[in-house]
């Protein structure tokens, strides 16, 4: 299977698995527990259908929208991930390049392995830094301040990740920290020289927004693991969500909200944004889809902040149905790694012209040409 063989992301997803070592895979493919979350984060889009108009001369389409205060070519966002370096040499940088290309939002994770001022020096398209809480306030403090010094648009605050999902598949291929090998996986990387070389002669895997703090080689090291169980502030609460709102002082956006009753907290504390996420399905197993969540979190908030769905999202017509039910924008994570994982940044821009190509021709076939012609009425219950 070749680049030019992938029609959807499905097929990423199977170029990706014959390319990586499958320790490396299952990291990015796999979720918490028995993976209901995740697969119900995709198949929640099912249990809706869209309503088209016909002859409603569609010829000029624009499917452009503003998304936090920002035009963005498409309603839908890459969301943040970490280590992206691991799963294709070029990481972040590909992801940065192909979403300034295409005019849309990216973010970048606080474990990304690009820095925060070598992605700004990368792109003015717009971005946004997302932030775990750290317990060393010196820390969230400092990278706040690069965040500012180096222009970003917008900071994201992850809420569900207090501490790690249980990733089984991880826990049996030994893509942990340390790394255990078997002989499955000692096979496997052997028998992908491709993935194996590029990881060990290009340049070093390296976590720079944490400095000192987590970095290979490094007298301080510590693992991912660790940094989870150990670095991270499982006491936060809404006053430290507020403080680091008011001390970022910008576009603010809360990551993981899954609750309307959280939403309006969210607007409360002066939020801009809330992604309803329950990361990809890799935290809570058995936590509802966040298109199940939007009628009742749009019901709460709607119309005082902006509801970004984040998850689950293959298909242009799943972000078509996500607007249509309210959201301001979708946003996903493996639609683009897989691309990533597949082939770069070709990859990655390839994925992004399928879903463009997928939601203009899903909005002409639906009769509209703008994308807030989206409305409820669109849209049934099946
Ligand atoms: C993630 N996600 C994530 N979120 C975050 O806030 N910080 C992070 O570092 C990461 N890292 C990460 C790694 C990988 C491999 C995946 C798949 C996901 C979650 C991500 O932002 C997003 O919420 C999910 O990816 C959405 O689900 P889909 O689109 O992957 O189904």
């Amino acid at each position: 299977m070749r680049l030019s063989d992938c029609h959807n992301i499905e097929d990423f997803r199977a170029l990706a698995k014959a390319r990586l070592p499958f320790p490396v895979f299952d990291y990015i493919d796999g979720a918490a527990d028995d993976e209901l979350t995740k697969a119900r984060n995709t198949s929640a889009y099912e249990t809706c259908d869209l309503v088209p108009d016909v002859l409603a001369g569609v010829e000029e389409i624009d499917p452009s929208c503003t998304i936090l205060g920002r035009k963005s070519a498409l309603p839908l966002m890459l969301s943040p991930t970490a280590v992206q370096r691991a799963f294709h040499w070029q990481g972040e940088t590909a992801v940065a390049k192909a979403a300034d290309k295409f005019g849309l939002w990216f973010g970048i994770s606080s474990l990304a392995t690009r820095s925060i001022e070598e992605i700004a020096a990368l792109t003015s398209g717009p971005k946004l830094f997302q932030l775990y809480v750290h317990k060393d306030a010196g820390l969230n403090t400092h990278m706040i301040e690069r965040c500012q010094a180096s222009g970003f648009d917008a900071l994201a605050l992850t809420v569900d990740t207090i501490v790690s999902g249980k990733r089984e598949r991880c826990l049996r291929s030994g893509f942990t920290t340390p790394p255990r090998f078997t002989p499955a996986s000692v096979w496997s990387y052997a028998t992908k020289p491709r993935w194996t070389l590029d990881y060990l002669l290009r340049e070093k895997f390296r976590l720079p927004n944490l400095d000192t703090h987590v970095s290979e080689g490094s007298s301080k090291a510590v693992s991912i693991a660790e940094y989870f169980n150990t670095m991270l502030d499982t006491s936060m609460d809404w006053s430290t969500a507020s403080a680091i709102r008011e001390q970022w002082g910008g576009t603010f956006v809360l990551k993981g909200v899954m609750s309307a009753n959280d939403a309006r907290r969210a607007v409360e504390i002066g939020a801009d944004a809330i992604m309803i996420s329950n990361h990809g399905g890799r935290q809570l197993d058995g936590s509802r889809a966040p298109f199940d969540q939007l009628p009742e979190i749009v019901d709460a908030v709607g119309g005082e902040i902006e509801i970004i769905c984040d998850g689950g999202v293959r298909r242009g017509t799943h972000v078509l149905k996500a607007i249509a039910r309210g959201a301001t924008a979708a946003s996903g994570g493996r639609l683009y790694l897989y691309a990533l994982a597949a082939a770069g940044q070709d990859g990655v821009e390839r994925a992004l012209s399928i879903l463009q190509d997928e939601i203009e021709r899903g909005m002409r076939l639906m009769g509209v040409t703008r994308v807030d012609q989206l409305t409820g009425e669109r849209l049934r219950r099946r």
